[in-house]
C-alpha cells in the first residue's frame, strides 16, 4: 500500500492541473488563475476555477473541487486507480511500478460460468426468430414497431415453445445443469423432465452496467391471463430491483447529453431510443429502489423522470420526486400534461415530434408537485389542503420574485379554494416568525383557517352546536340524527369523537374527550386536543333547548345549501364560452329566485 501511495504521489507531481483540465475542457487565463465552464453542474458562465499554483479546481458555484486525479475520476466517472492511470496517459508519464496500480482481479468463478451459459442462452433466443415458432416472435415486434435493427440493438429475441430443447442446447453447450439451475431460467420438474421457465415468450435480456446478460424478462405474446412480463428471480447475479435496464448503453449516452430519462418500462426506452434518445433507463415497474439512485447518482448528470402519465405513474413519480430530491439529486420531471399515456403509445399514435415535445416540457418538482394536485390527484378535505400549503411553506419563502410567488398563490388557490390573500397573509407572518428566529411555528399554521373565513356563519354554527355537544348528550343525538356530518373537516372529527363518547358514558366531559382523541392514532390529534382546550374555558350564554338546536339546524342547512349551489353554478361555468356562461348564470339566478 506505501508503495502504492508513492507512485501516485510521483504521478501526481509531474501531472499539471493545468493540463489535464485543459485535456478535457477550454481554459481561459485569469490573473494567476484559469477559468472553464463548470462540468458538473449547468453552468453557463466559466466559474471553475483552476490553480496552477495550488494544483486544485473548485466550482464555487457547485462546489466541485480537488487535484487532478479527482477531475478526471469526477469527469470520466472511474475508480481513483483508473483515474491515475489515465493522469498518468494525459502527461505522458508512466514511472515504473504504474502496473501495480490496478484493482485486484478475483476471478469469480460461479459468476463467470453463469455468465457464459446467459449468453449462450441470448444468443439462442436471438437465432429462434428464425425457427418456424420463432416466427411468432418477429410478428409480436413487428406489431411493436420493433424492426431487426432495433432486435439486435437490444439483443431481444424469443424462447421456442419447446423448453426442454432450450435447456438441452445449453447442456450440450457444456453448461452444467448446476449452472443452468442457479442462472434462473429452468423449471426443474423431474430429473429428465426440465423447462426453460420464458418458453413461448419474447425474451428482453437484461444486462449490467458492462451489457453482460445477467436475466431476463420475458413478455407473453397473445393477451391470456398469464403474467404481462416474466421476470429471473432472484440468483446469484440478477436482483430485479438493483437493476437499471439498459444502463449499459445509457450510461455512455447520457454524459454526452448531461442528461438520462427514467422510464417505467422497456417500450419506453425503446421509444425514446427509435428518436435518438439512448440515454434512458426503465426502473421497470413504479419503484425506485436506493440501488438505483446509487447508481443514478454516480452518472452526475439531470435524471429526468418520465413514468406513464396515468396515475400510478404520477404517484410514483411524486414519491420519487420526494426521496431524489432528499438526496440532493438533480432532476427535473416531464409534465404529463394531463395525458395518461407512456411514451411509447405516444410515439406509436402521434409521432417522433410529439414524443419529442412531450419530454421537453420538464418541469422543476415544485411545479410538478402544484400540477399533480391539480391534475392527478384533487385534494378533498380541507386537512389534505393546509396540509399542502404546509408543505409548500418552506419553498415559498425561498422565492424571492414577486411575478413567480404570485404564480405560486393562485396556482395554491386554485388547488385548495383558500383565498391566495390568505396564504399570502399566512406566509408574511410565517417569514416575520422565521426572521425572530423563531422557525415556522406550528401555532401559526393552525391558526390558518382561510376555509372559516369564507364560510363565517357556517362554521360559526357548527362550533356553537360542537360546543353545546360538548355539555349535552342531547346536542350530540341532535347532531347524529339532524345533521350527521359537519363541513369544517376538524369539526367533524371531533364530532365523532363525541357520538362514540355519549355512547359509552352518561354525561359529557372534555376531559374524558381528551383522553379518547389521545389514544386515538390521528395526525392531527394536537389540533383536536387544542380546540377542545379552548372549549373548556367558554362560557356559552345561550341554553341549550330545542330553539337553540332548531336555530342552529336551519343556519347550518341554509349556508351549506348556498354553498353547494355556487360550487355547482363555478363548476358548470367552466370550459364554456363567454356567451354559454351567461346563458348559464340567467338560469341559475332564475332558478334561486324560484326556490
Ligand atoms: N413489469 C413487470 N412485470 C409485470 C408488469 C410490468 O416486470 N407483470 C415491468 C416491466 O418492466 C414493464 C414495466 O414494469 O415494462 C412497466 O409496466 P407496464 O406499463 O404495464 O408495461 P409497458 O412497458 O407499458 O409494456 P406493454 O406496452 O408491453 O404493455
Ligand atoms: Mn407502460
Amino acid at each position: 500500500m506505501a508503495y502504492k501511495g508513492l507512485i501516485s504521489e510521483d504521478i501526481l507531481k509531474h501531472a499539471d492541473i493545468v493540463k489535464v483540465v485543459g485535456s478535457y475542457l477550454n481554459l481561459v487565463k485569469q490573473g494567476k488563475n484559469y477559468k472553464a465552464v463548470c462540468p458538473f453542474h449547468d453552468d453557463t458562465n466559466p466559474s471553475l476555477t483552476i490553480s496552477p499554483e495550488k494544483q486544485f479546481f473548485k466550482c464555487f458555484v457547485c462546489g466541485t473541487g480537488g487535484n487532478a486525479f479527482n477531475f478526471v475520476q469526477k469527469f470520466e466517472h472511474v475508480s481513483f486507480p483508473d483515474a491515475i492511470r489515465k493522469v498518468a496517459d494525459i502527461v505522458g508519464y508512466h514511472p515504473e511500478g504504474l502496473e501495480a496500480i490496478s484493482k485486484p482481479v478475483k476471478v469469480d468463478e460461479k459468476k463467470e460460468a453463469l455468465l457464459k451459459c446467459l449468453y449462450d442462452l441470448n444468443l439462442y433466443y436471438q437465432f429462434a426468430f428464425n425457427t418456424p415458432d420463432g416466427k411468432e416472435g418477429v410478428e409480436y415486434f413487428d406489431s411493436r414497431n420493433l424492426d431487426a435493427s432495433l432486435r439486435n440493438k437490444y439483443k431481444l429475441g424469443y424462447a421456442p415453445k419447446d423448453g426442454k430443447a432450450t435447456i438441452d442446447f445449453l447442456l450440450k453447450k457444456g453448461h452444467s445443469i448446476v449452472t443452468i439451475e442457479q442462472t434462473g431460467v429452468m423449471r426443474m420438474i423431474s430429473n429428465t423432465n426440465y423447462r426453460d421457465m420464458n418458453e413461448g415468450r419474447v425474451t428482453f435480456p437484461i444486462c449490467d452496467i458492462d451489457g453482460n446478460v445477467i436475466g431476463f424478462s420475458a413478455r407473453r405474446i397473445k393477451n391470456d391471463d398469464s403474467a404481462k412480463y416474466m421476470n429471473t428471480p432472484e440468483t446469484y447475479l440478477f436482483h430485479k430491483t438493483n437493476n437499471l435496464y439498459n444502463i449499459h448503453i445509457a450510461k455512455d449516452a447520457c454524459k454526452l447529453k448531461g442528461y438520462i430519462y427514467v422510464c417505467e418500462g422497456f417500450m419506453d426506452v425503446f421509444a425514446l431510443g427509435k428518436i435518438g434518445i439512448d440515454a434512458a433507463v426503465a426502473i421497470m415497474g413504479t419503484a425506485l429502489t436506493n440501488e438505483h439512485i446509487q447508481i443514478l447518482r454516480s452518472l452526475n448528470v439531470e435524471i429526468r423522470l418520465c413514468l406513464d402519465g396515468d396515475l400510478p405513474g404520477q404517484s410514483a413519480m411524486m414519491k420519487i420526486a420526494r426521496v431524489l430530491a432528499k438526496n440532493g439529486i438533480r432532476f427535473r420531471v416531464v409534465d404529463n400534461q394531463g395525458s395518461s399515456r407512456d411514451p411509447d403509445e405516444i410515439l406509436n399514435q402521434d409521432g417522433k415530434e410529439a414524443l419529442e415535445e412531450y419530454l421537453n416540457k420538464l418541469v422543476d418538482h415544485n411545479d410538478f408537485a402544484l400540477n399533480y394536485y391539480l391534475r392527478s390527484n384533487p385534494l378533498k378535505t380541507n386537512e389534505e389542503k393546509k396540509a399542502l400549503i404546509k408543505e409548500f411553506l418552506p419553498v415559498l419563502l425561498r422565492i424571492n420574485s414577486q411575478i413567480e410567488l404570485d404564480t405560486y398563490l393562485r396556482k395554491l388557490e386554485k388547488i385548495t379554494g383558500f383565498d391566495a390573500e390568505s396564504i399570502r397573509d399566512l406566509l408574511r407572518r410565517t417569514r416575520e416568525s422565521v426572521n425572530a428566529g423563531e422557525g415556522i411555528s406550528r401555532e401559526l399554521f393552525q391558526n390558518f383557517h382561510p376555509e372559516r373565513e369564507a364560510l363565517q356563519k357556517l362554521v360559526t354554527a357548527e362550533r356553537e352546536l360542537l360546543y353545546q355537544m360538548s355539555q349535552n348528550k342531547a346536542a350530540v343525538s341532535f347532531y347524529e340524527q339532524k345533521i350527521g356530518g359537519f363541513y369544517d373537516d376538524i369539526y367533524r372529527q371531533i364530532a365523532m369523537f363525541m357520538v362514540e363518547y355519549a355512547e359509552n358514558h352518561d354525561d359529557m366531559d372534555l376531559g374524558g374527550l381528551i383522553v379518547l382523541v389521545e389514544e386515538s392514532d390521528l395526525d392531527n390529534k394536537d389540533e383536536i386536543i387544542e380546540d377542545l382546550t379552548s372549549m373548556a374555558f367558554e362560557t356559552h350564554p345561550n341554553k341549550c333547548d330545542e330553539n337553540l338546536l332548531n336555530n342552529l339546524l336551519e343556519t347550518i342547512n341554509g349556508e351549506k345549501s348556498r354553498i353547494t349551489d355556487e360550487d355547482i353554478l363555478e363548476n358548470s361555468l367552466k370550459g364554456k364560452s363567454e356567451l354559454e356562461q351567461a346563458r348559464i348564470i340567467a338560469e341559475f339566478r332564475r332558478r334561486k329566485m324560484n326556490k
